[in-house]
C-alpha cells in the first residue's frame, strides 16, 4: 500500500487557491472575461513570487462573482479532495470576495457553498467546513466586515475565523477587534504566521491573538525556545511543505523543518495551501514526506489524529470523520 492511499485530513486550504485553472478559464469564457497575466502557456497559473501570487490570485478570483460560481467552485474542489483520499477538509473563505463584506450578500454565498458542500459529502464522502479569513494586506479597518460576517453566520458549516494574505503588512495586534468579535461569537481561531515573518511573527501572533492553530508557523524553527512554547501550549501548526518549498521559504524538501518540529513535540498537520498554484496535492505531499522523512503509515495516522482533534467541526462531525479515518 502506498502512503498516498491513506485517508487524509486537510486543515489549510484557500478555496479560490484550490480552483483548478481549467475551472477559472471555463467561468471566464462563460462570462466573456479576459484574464490578464494569470496563466502560463501550458495553462497552469503563472506568477513570479509570493506578492505577485497574491495579485494573480485576486485576478483569477475576480471571475467568481455570484453565489452560484462559488457553489460550483466548492463542488470542483471537493472532487479534487476526494480524488486524493481527503475525508475532511477546512477551507478559507473570504467575504471580501463573496459580496464585498456585506452580510446579506455573504449569507447568500455561504448558503450556496454550504449546499454544495452537503451535496459533495453525500456523493463523495468528503466533509467540508469553512473558516472566514480577513485579508491582512487589505488592512485592519477592512478586517471588521469579514469578522462580522463570520460572527453572524457561524454554525454547523462555518466554524472559524483567521487571517491570510501578506504577513509582512501590519501587526497581529492591529486585527484584535476582528478576532475578538469572532471569538465572542464562538468561532475557533487560526492565523497565518511564520511563513514569511520569521519566528518573531509567530511569537507576536501567539501573544496578540492566542490562536488554537497557526497557519504555517514553520519559521518558528529559528527560535528553539519558541518551539518548546508551541509544544507546551499544544498549538497546532497547519504545515504546507509543498507550498513552502515551491515558494522558496525553504530551498528543498530535506531542509523543511516539519520533521524537526514533530520530533520536538510540536503538533504538526499537513495541508496543501493553494494546490494548483503550487503544483501539489495531498497525495504528492504524503509521497514526498515518506520519501524525504521516512513518514510511514503509523506517523501519517498520528498526524491525521492530531488534525482531527484540532478540527474546528462539532463533535458529531468529528465522530463521523473518525470512523472514515479508520477506514470504516
Ligand atoms: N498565504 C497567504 N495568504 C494567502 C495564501 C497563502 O498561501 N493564499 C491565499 N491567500
Ligand atoms: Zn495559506
Amino acid at each position: 500500500m502506498s502512503v498516498s492511499d491513506l485517508p487524509k485530513i486537510e486543515l489549510h486550504l484557500h478555496l479560490e487557491g484550490a480552483a483548478p485553472p481549467d475551472f477559472i478559464r471555463r467561468i471566464a469564457d462563460e462570462k466573456k472575461r479576459r484574464l490578464h497575466g494569470v496563466f502560463a502557456e501550458d495553462g497552469s497559473y503563472s506568477y513570479r513570487d509570493f506578492n505577485h501570487f497574491l495579485r494573480v490570485y485576486e485576478e483569477a478570483t475576480s471571475v467568481l462573482t455570484t453565489p452560484q460560481d462559488y457553489a460550483r467552485l466548492v463542488t470542483a474542489v471537493c472532487e479534487e479532495l476526494a480524488e486524493h483520499g481527503v475525508v475532511y477538509a477546512e477551507t478559507f473563505l473570504s467575504p471580501d470576495f463573496c459580496g464585498g463584506g456585506d452580510v446579506a450578500a455573504w449569507r447568500e454565498y455561504l448558503a450556496a457553498m454550504t449546499e454544495a458542500a452537503d451535496g459533495a459529502e453525500a456523493k463523495l464522502g468528503v466533509t467540508l467546513r469553512g473558516i472566514v479569513t480577513a485579508i491582512r494586506h487589505f488592512g485592519p479597518e477592512r478586517s471588521k466586515a469579514p469578522a462580522i460576517c463570520a460572527a453572524e453566520t457561524q454554525g454547523r458549516f462555518l466554524r472559524g475565523f483567521g487571517l491570510a494574505g501578506d504577513e509582512l503588512q501590519f501587526a497581529p495586534k492591529d486585527f484584535l477587534w476582528a478576532f475578538d468579535c469572532a471569538r465572542e461569537a464562538g468561532l475557533h481561531i487560526t492565523a497565518h504566521a511564520g511563513e514569511w515573518g520569521g519566528a518573531r511573527s509567530v511569537r507576536d501572533t501567539l501573544e496578540a491573538l492566542n490562536p488554537e492553530r497557526i497557519g504555517h508557523g514553520v519559521q518558528a524553527i529559528e527560535d528553539p525556545e519558541l518551539v518548546d512554547i508551541l509544544a507546551e501550549r499544544g498549538t497546532v501548526l497547519e504545515v504546507c511543505p509543498g507550498s513552502n518549498v515551491f515558494l522558496g521559504v525553504f530551498r528543498t524538501w530535506p531542509k523543511h523543518p516539519v520533521e524537526r518540529l514533530r520530533e520536538k513535540g510540536v503538533k504538526v498537520t499537513i495541508s496543501t495551501d493553494d494546490p494548483p498554484f503550487f503544483h501539489t496535492n495531498m497525495s504528492r505531499e504524503y509521497v514526498l514526506l515518506n520519501e524525504h522523512f521516512g513518514w510511514d503509515e503509523e506517523i501519517f495516522k498520528e498526524v491525521n489524529r492530531t488534525a482531527l482533534d484540532a478540527a474546528f467541526c462539532d463533535e458529531e462531525t468529528r465522530a463521523a470523520v473518525a470512523k472514515r479515518l479508520e477506514g470504516e
